[in-house]
């Protein structure tokens, strides 16, 4: 099938601070949880961190010039907090300001339009020091970040992502231990959490319309199981999407479903009070609102789904693959299917328009004889992938952009940097940046896309 999307539909990239940055105790950056993390003996895959990275901290340059090479319109990117905030609240750090400042200039004379996330998960350690999302205090001291980060770029930066997958950080950072700061917190501890971490979306979106008139805001969960029908028969569809949207006590904090209803539509899911009783904190009705308001747009990471079958005499299987099916470096299935029914789920859902803000695969990408890297299965993944994008499109959904995940080979978390992401192999011993087929695979498809639209 043929690629073809809508002149306004932006093709870009996305990577975040801590996965690329570097320079973790340079020019006046605080500590962040992760910075602590990664010291603790096993925590990281061979002893990883991400105190060099691809040390896009002094190459920025070097990097938005092979952004701009590849033609993308839009480059999502994350802030540090601590870069900005060394302790997390008070006191600026000027050069922090400088270098975002410096990066986002230097996007903006290519023409590639910033996308900022606030919060991908590198929190200061001094506020985690003093009880992080748990502390009552915390929505402000998140409102206060984005004050500073508004004045600062808001004169040129327009589109905002408060916060990355909000699942993700509390569930691997506060419930399985995981990733930063590595905590066991019970159920309740992890309910107050995610009330404070809606209040703190709901304070930033407020702070950024009140200082940018033309802010442009959305939140950037992952879609949770994105469950899909395997045969795309009416029961497997009806079936899928019920799962999709349903609650269970085992995974509420992983569901896309929690997480949607809190942000989007500003109240608990309907099966909450069930699952949790008493232990499910109150919101007022102005909390309600707040955390609820209308937003311009979500955000959707997307990797994998689970498939849903259901044989004629009713047995359901989840999960059902065909044998020896495609896998990524990680282990991931290869779903592309998961990509139309997850937009089109959420989009009959919502009805709010959507970026794809994350979506790509890890190879174990290796520098061939001739100097390049030869990577065939990401050009499959991400044709197949925006291929159901394209039919979402077609039947519907408001789809205004995608972001491949990722622009460079990076940090992956607790993986370290065995697993690659990147359109850009990073050699992380010389920190030379070499172009993957699949970066040329890309920047070809988005100059046919100005073409097929002349
Ligand atoms: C989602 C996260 O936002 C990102 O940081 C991570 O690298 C990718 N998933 C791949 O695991």
């Amino acid at each position: 099938m043929e690629l073809k999307f809508n002149s306004d539909f932006a093709f870009g990239a996305a990577t975040s601070s801590y996965q690329i940055e570097g320079a973790a105790f340079a020019d006046g950056k605080g500590v962040s949880i992760w910075d602590e993390f990664v010291k603790e003996p096993g925590k990281i895959l061979e002893g990883h961190t991400g105190e060099v990275a691809c040390d896009h901290y002094h190459r920025w340059k070097e990097d938005v010039a092979l952004l701009a090479e590849l033609g993308v319109q839009a480059y999502r990117f994350s802030l540090s907090w601590t870069r900005i905030l060394p302790e997390g609240t008070g006191k600026v750090n000027p050069k922090g300001i400088e270098f975002y400042n410096d990066l986002i200039n230097e996007l903006l004379k290519y023409n590639i339009t910033p996308y900022v996330t606030l919060y991908h998960w590198d929190y200061p350690n001094a506020l985690e020091l003093r009880g992080g999302w748990l502390n009552p205090e915390s929505p402000k001291r998140f409102q206060e970040y984005t004050r500073v980060v508004a004045e600062a770029f808001g004169d040129r930066v327009k589109h905002f992502i408060t916060f990355n997958e909000p699942q993700i950080f509390l569930w691997l950072g506060y419930d399985k231990g995981s990733h930063a700061p590595g905590l066991h917190y019970s159920e309740k501890r992890l309910l107050t959490m995610t009330r404070h971490v809606a209040l703190a979306h709901g304070l930033a979106v407020q702070e950024l319309r009140r200082q940018i008139l033309d802010a442009r805001v959305g939140y950037a969960p992952t879609c949770g199981a994105a469950y899909y029908p395997y045969e795309e028969t009416e029961v497997n569809i009806r079936k899928a999407r019920k799962l999709t949207n349903g609650l269970e006590k085992d995974d509420w904090l992983y569901s896309s479903s929690f997480w949607n209803e809190l942000i989007l539509k500003g109240r608990y899911h309907l099966k909450c009070t069930e699952l949790f009783g008493e232990s499910l904190p109150k919101l007022t009705k102005e909390e309600s609102d707040l955390i609820g308001q209308k937003l311009d747009f979500c955000g959707m990471n997307l990797y994998q789904g689970c498939s849903v079958s259901i044989a004629e005499d009713g047995w359901l299987t989840l999960g059902k693959q065909p044998v020896g099916h495609a896998k990524t470096g990680m282990g991931w299935s290869v779903t592309p299917k998961a990509m139309y029914w997850a937009v089109k789920n959420f989009y009959e859902e919502y009805q709010i328009p959507l970026y794809i803000t994350e979506n790509g695969m890890s190879s174990l990408d290796v520098i061939s004889e001739d100097g390049k890297v030869h990577d065939p299965a990401r050009i499959v993944y991400l044709s197949e992938y925006l291929e159901q994008l394209q039919r979402a499109i077609q039947d519907g959904a408001d789809v205004k952009g995608y972001f491949q995940w990722s622009f460079l080979d990076n940090f992956e978390w607790e993986k370290g940097y065995t697993d690659r992401f990147g359109l850009v192999y990073v050699d992380y011993e010389s920190q030379k940046r070499i172009p993957k087929d699949s970066f040329t695979w890309y920047s070809e498809l988005i100059k046919r896309q100005k073409h097929l639209q002349e």
